[in-house]
Formats: C-alpha cells, sequence, structure tokens
C-alpha cells in the first residue's frame, strides 16, 4: 500500500511557498551572469544521454526544498514498493510491474508468492522465435507466401506505444517489411490501410489487453471479414491473426488459435505495455535483437532510478521541476519537443502516459485534491512547431516549460540538416531564456534602417521577456537501447509526481463513461425511432444525425 501524504502539509511544500514569494522574479539572464558556472550544478550525464536543467527558473535553494519534499514525502518507499511488486494500483487491486517486462537481473519478482520472472522470460522467448520465423520468410500465408506486411490493431496503450517506437526506429526496420497501425474506429483508417495490403501476405496482430475495447475489436472484425472474402476457409485465419492479450477466452471466442496468442498479465498497465507482448509488432519489424536492446535501455533507465541520489537522477529531477511549475508557477502545459522527425509520435505517447496517469482529482486518501495534479502534455517536433506555435510560447502570457529533446548523431546524415537543425534547437532554449532587451531590440531596428519613430513604436512589440524555462535533453544518436531509456526516463518521472500529488497514476476509471454512454447511444442511432431518453442537447445532436445521415 502506498502512504497517503497531503503534499501541501508538509514542511517542504510550506518552505517551497515561502520561497516561491522571492524566486518568482528570478531571472535567468541575471542568474547565468552571476554564475559562471550554473550549468555544471544543474545538469546531469547518464550513459548517452545528457540533461542540462540550468535554463530553469530555479536556484539551489529552490532545488534542495524540492528535493526535501521528495524525501518527506517517502518517495523511497513508493519506488521500492513499485518495482517490488507491491499492489500500488490500490483501486484496481494490481501490481505494477512494468518494469520486471524489462528485466535483466537475476532477482526473483513475486506477485500473489508466484515468481513472475519465469513466464515473461517465456512469452519473451515466443516473440522471439514468432518474430524470428516471420522476418526469415518460413511463416507462411495460407497461399504459401511469406508475410511481408504487419498490421497492428489496437488503441491507446496497445497502439501508441508500437506506432511511436516503430517510428522512432525506422532505421532499423528489416527490408521488406511493412507496418501499419490501425486504431480508430473511424472506418476510413481500416479501409485505407486495407487498401494497400494483399490478404496472402498480411498479419494482423490483434493487440488489447481485454480484447473487449470497441474500437479495436470492431476493426478486427472488418479486417476477418476483409481476409475471409479471399481466403475463405476460417482455417486459414490461424496463419493470418495472432492476438496480444490478458483474455485468452475472449481471444478463443474471436476465432484466434490460443498457440497464436501473446500473453501479457494484469500487472501491466495499458500505457505501459509497450514492453510485453504488446511490443509484439516492434520485434517482428525491426528484430527480435532490436527489441530486447530496448528493453535494455529501459531496464539501465530503471536502474539509475533505482539506485541513484535524488540530486543525481533524471527522473526525480525531471519531476519535481514539473512540480515547481505546475504547483508554485502554477503552468497548465508542458511541451515536448523532439528535434528529431522520428520521435513525430513521441509527444502523443506521453501524452497518454503522462495525462492518463495523472489526470486525478481523486487524492489516494479517497478526497477530492485542493492542489493541482498531471498539467495538460503536447508537443510537435522541431523545428516544425517554430514557425507554428512557439510564438505563444515566447511572447503569449502563459508560462509553459518545454523540453527539447535531440540526437547529437543524425541516422539521415545529409548535407548540413543536422547542424542547422541543432542550431535551432540552441538557438530556441537561448532565445526563451535570454529574450531580447530593449538594447538589444532598438539596435536590431536600428540595423534594419528604421527610424527613430518607427523604433519607439515597433519597440514594445519587439522586446521579449525571455526567462522561459526549458530543459535541454541531448543524446548520441536515437538507438533501440537510447529510446527505451528516455521512455523509461519519463515514465518515472510520471510515477514520481503521482506519488507526490498523492494520486493513483495507474487506473483510468475517467475514460469509462464515455465508453458506457457509447454502448447506449449505438441501438439508439440504429433504430428508426426518435431519441428522447437524453438531455435536450444530446437527443437534438442524434436527432438531427440521423435526419442528416440519410442519404
Ligand atoms: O481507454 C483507455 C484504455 O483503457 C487505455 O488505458 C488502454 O491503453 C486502451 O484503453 C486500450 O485498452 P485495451 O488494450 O484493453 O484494448
Amino acid at each position: 500500500m502506498l502512504k497517503t501524504t497531503d503534499p501541501t502539509q508538509t514542511n517542504a511544500w510550506q518552505e517551497l511557498k515561502e520561497h516561491f514569494k522571492e524566486a518568482q522574479t528570478l531571472n535567468l539572464r541575471e542568474e547565468f551572469a552571476k554564475d559562471t558556472k550554473r550549468v555544471e550544478k544543474f545538469s546531469l550525464k547518464f550513459k548517452d544521454i545528457y540533461l542540462d536543467y540550468s535554463k530553469n527558473l530555479i536556484t539551489e535553494k529552490t532545488m534542495k526544498l524540492l528535493l526535501d519534499l521528495a524525501k518527506e514525502i517517502n518517495l523511497n518507499d513508493a519506488i521500492k514498493k513499485m518495482f517490488s511488486g507491491d499492489f500500488i494500483n490500490q483501486t484496481e487491486n494490481r501490481a505494477v510491474l512494468h518494469t520486471a517486462l524489462r528485466n535483466f537481473g537475476t532477482e526473483t519478482i513475486l506477485v500473489n508468492k508466484e515468481n513472475i520472472m519465469p513466464k515473461i522470460k517465456t512469452v519473451l522467448n515466443k516473440m522471439k522465435a514468432f518474430s524470428e520465423k516471420i522476418i526469415t520468410k518460413q511463416w507462411k500465408g495460407f497461399t504459401n507466401e511469406p508475410i511481408n506486411t504487419i498490421v497492428n490493431i489496437g488503441i491507446g496503450g496497445s497502439d501508441l506505444g508500437p506506432v511511436m517506437v516503430l517510428e522512432s526506429l525506422k532505421p532499423y526496420w528489416q527490408k521488406g517489411m511493412k507496418a501499419f497501425f490501425v486504431s480508430n474506429i473511424d472506418g476510413t483508417q481500416i479501409v485505407e490501410t486495407l487498401k494497400q495490403c494483399n490478404p496472402q501476405t498480411t498479419l494482423f496482430i490483434i493487440a488489447s489487453k481485454t480484447f473487449t475495447t470497441q474500437e479495436t475489436m470492431t476493426n478486427a472484425n472488418t479486417a476477418k471479414k476483409w481476409f475471409l472474402k479471399t481466403a475463405k476457409e476460417k482455417k486459414h485465419i490461424k496463419q493470418h491473426f495472432v492476438a496480444v492479450s490478458t483474455n485468452k477466452e475472449k481471444v478463443e471466442e474471436f476465432g484466434i488459435d490460443t498457440e497464436n496468442m501473446f500473453e501479457f498479465w494484469n500487472w501491466v498497465g495499458g500505457r505501459y505495455s509497450v514492453w510485453s507482448a504488446i511490443g509484439l509488432s516492434i520485434a517482428t519489424i525491426i528484430g527480435f535483437n532490436n527489441f530486447e536492446n530496448f528493453l535494455k535501455g529501459a531496464y539501465e533507465m530503471d536502474l539509475h532510478f533505482k539506485k541513484t541520489s535524488f540530486e543525481k537522477n533524471i527522473p526525480v529531477i525531471l519531476a519535481l521541476l514539473g512540480i515547481w511549475y505546475n504547483n508554485f508557477f502554477k503552468a497548465q502545459t508542458y511541451a515536448i519537443l523532439p528535434y528529431n522527425q522520428y520521435m513525430h509520435r513521441f509527444p502523443a505517447y506521453f501524452q497518454q502516459g503522462d495525462m492518463e496517469s495523472n489526470g486525478k482529482s481523486t487524492s489516494r486518501a479517497g478526497k477530492q485534491v485542493n492542489w493541482q495534479t498531471g498539467p495538460i502534455v503536447w508537443g510537435e517536433p522541431g523545428t516544425n512547431g517554430q514557425h507554428a506555435f512557439y510564438q505563444l510560447i515566447h511572447q503569449g502570457t502563459k508560462l509553459i516549460p518545454c523540453d527539447f529533446l535531440a540526437p547529437a548523431i543524425s541516422n539521415n546524415p545529409t548535407g548540413d540538416h543536422h547542424e542547422k537543425l541543432l542550431s535551432n534547437f540552441f538557438a530556441q532554449t537561448e532565445a526563451l531564456m535570454l529574450g531580447k532587451l530593449e538594447v538589444e531590440a532598438i539596435s536590431d531596428m536600428a540595423k534594419e534602417g528604421k527610424t527613430p519613430q518607427e523604433v519607439e513604436k515597433l519597440l514594445p512589440f519587439r522586446v521579449f521577456e525571455g526567462n522561459r524555462p526549458t530543459n535541454s535533453i541531448l543524446f548520441k544518436k536515437l538507438t533501440p537501447k537510447t529510446l527505451g531509456s528516455l521512455i523509461a526516463m519519463y515514465e518515472h518521472k510520471i510515477f514520481v509526481q503521482g506519488i507526490i500529488w498523492n494520486i493513483f497514476s495507474f487506473d483510468q476509471w475517467g475514460v469509462e463513461l464515455g465508453k458506457q454512454l457509447a454502448k447506449k447511444i449505438l441501438p439508439e442511432l440504429k433504430s428508426n425511432e426518435t431519441v428522447n431518453s437524453h438531455d435536450s442537447s444530446t437527443n437534438k445532436l442524434i436527432n438531427i444525425y440521423k435526419e442528416m445521415s440519410k442519404e
């Protein structure tokens, strides 16, 4: 069981509140001028990952107090409990053990007194054998042709992880293999995907923890119908449909041979399941060795998180900085900005990872919280974002802390693209921090040949306040291992924040209501009757839809 502590009642929180009164006027330009070693104090290196957090609105005192908060809240105890299989997902009465899926250590991990490591290894071996059969073309379709197309059908955690990872690791794809992802219940996605597939050479991975999710099951059934149109006989399903799930019965009911089912367990949360058999599409597209390296990268970050003192612990530091902005500066959102095109789904992945985990307002004591919890997470790859929404980050009225991420080595060295990309990364973080002083703006305009009258008129618009906080996360190269480490880094950051906010980060009751209501509305849309069982707005929407949808 996790302890329950109102964070706002801790000594550290009270001290942070006091400290904030002076810290809120902190000027980063001045702080850097005052202390030429600032970056040495506020940066960390772990393997191939370098974190510079010196461009944050912090002093040494801020960090000390934040670290005190982590200690006072007993973060150490929570970390131990998560890794050792304590049932810390208390509202679902489950352990939280995605870390066991990537555990390369020799320790036993018990759930209900059973060591779960052997069954994890068994599934990994099954994934290895399966992915190798696909890659070496030994797995044949119903016309004896090898499989060259994988369609992963899943949603949320059963989709975003594999999509994000496979997009990020495109340079590692096996030659000749194609992968598609279908998640949306909008028929457009499956129809457009199937247009690009050949039933003889396509394998569908139906990925669903519960195997009851409406979107996934609807798409899976459509895929089955499409396949049977050509294959005719149900016996061929075996070679073209495999399942990743915790629900054996439902898999059988769908018609998939349980021989071709890759199991995972209820102690793996959906949004933390990319490390489990949910990663099957990853293993079949980039090969099992690469998948294993991806797991190893996460394992290395797990060890760092578990064993490093808080002041040198990257996920802890990132989490505390987030708390500082969220709860003291009252920042509502935070942006993840990868300067890497392959990582274009990385922000979306952590939108689920963070917002589904920490978008809660009931404390672990079952009471309404009276402090802010999870922020709104968003982002797009640089430099595209620069030409879209950065204006607001630079000069808007909102404080938006940002994480900038980039590899030092490009997977596609092309002319000077990479230097230009990285020069933008460094320039943006510098500009956000420094802003532009009046004298600088005046001098710029003078150089542009503006008249004194024009300068006076334009000056208020050309001055940037600066002082906008950023983290810079630079890593050597986007490899499976580094990607694994980066994902685990953010996962642990989210965990730490949930512990401090005194909420349960591993359930998601909030998404249930909409699902239930949709089930009630579906038959109403199919019937010819006028609907009047809802509020007036919903009734009218449904009835107008029914009218409009008549051809
Ligand atoms: O709707 C939220 C959710 O439960 C996510 O947490 C999960 O990742 C997703 O739906 C998919 O669930 P399943 O894997 O059971 O189909």
